[in-house]
């Protein structure tokens, strides 16, 4: 049963998808975790970029999906066929969450990491990781679809760190 505490107000008028911001706005109501998806950038780079939108897809077979924008300098190394990990981040990793989000040419300074056998930078400390390799790709409004077909994987006990209307947030166990 829901507690009166948590019953939300009369509803807002529905208002036409053409507000570019009110939508963002809209959507940044829909709580999720913080992931770095990483992978092998060109020569010796390194490429991490913190993501959101990523979602489980399917079991059988293993798939996952997230997106990039179109304007990203990483782009390239979202290929068919090219590796990459999805680094679920943990309560705590906030600034590394920010390290990722911002556009540089050095972002994993100061970061713990190690590379697999496919080059991929795999973060230390994190709540799950998924080894994948890409395996499907669609340029979808101002994102590219990534599907990545999940190779390996490992997940361990911890809180995790959650993003809502535009800020990191801690779950909270709802009382029994
Ligand atoms: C919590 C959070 C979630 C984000 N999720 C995404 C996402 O799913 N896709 C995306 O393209 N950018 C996302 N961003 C923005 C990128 O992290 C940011 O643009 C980053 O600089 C991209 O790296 P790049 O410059 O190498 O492309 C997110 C940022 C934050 C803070």
């Amino acid at each position: 049963m829901t507690s009166a505490t948590t019953l939300l107000k009369a509803e807002q008028p529905l208002q036409p998808a053409m507000d570019t911001r009110a939508l963002r706005n809209a959507m940044g109501h829909f709580a999720t975790g913080v992931t770095v998806v990483t992978a092998p950038g060109e020569g010796n780079a390194l490429v991490g970029i913190t993501a959101n939108s990523f979602s489980s897809l399917s079991l059988e077979p293993p798939l996952i999906l997230w997106s990039l924008s179109l304007n990203s300098p990483s782009l390239a190394a979202f290929q068919e066929g090219q590796p990459f990990a999805v680094n679920v981040l943990c309560q705590g990793q906030e600034d590394l969450a920010m390290q990722f989000a911002r556009a540089s040419d050095d972002k994993f300074s100061g970061v713990e990491y190690h590379l697999n056998q496919r080059q991929v930078p795999l973060l230390a400390h994190t709540l799950a990781q998924f080894e994948c390799e890409v395996a499907f790709t669609r340029c979808l409004g101002d994102h590219l679809l990534i599907v990545g077909r999940v190779q390996a994987f490992r997940c361990q006990e911890g809180e995790p760190m959650l993003f809502f209307k535009g800020q990191f947030k801690t779950l909270e166990a709802v009382p029994a």
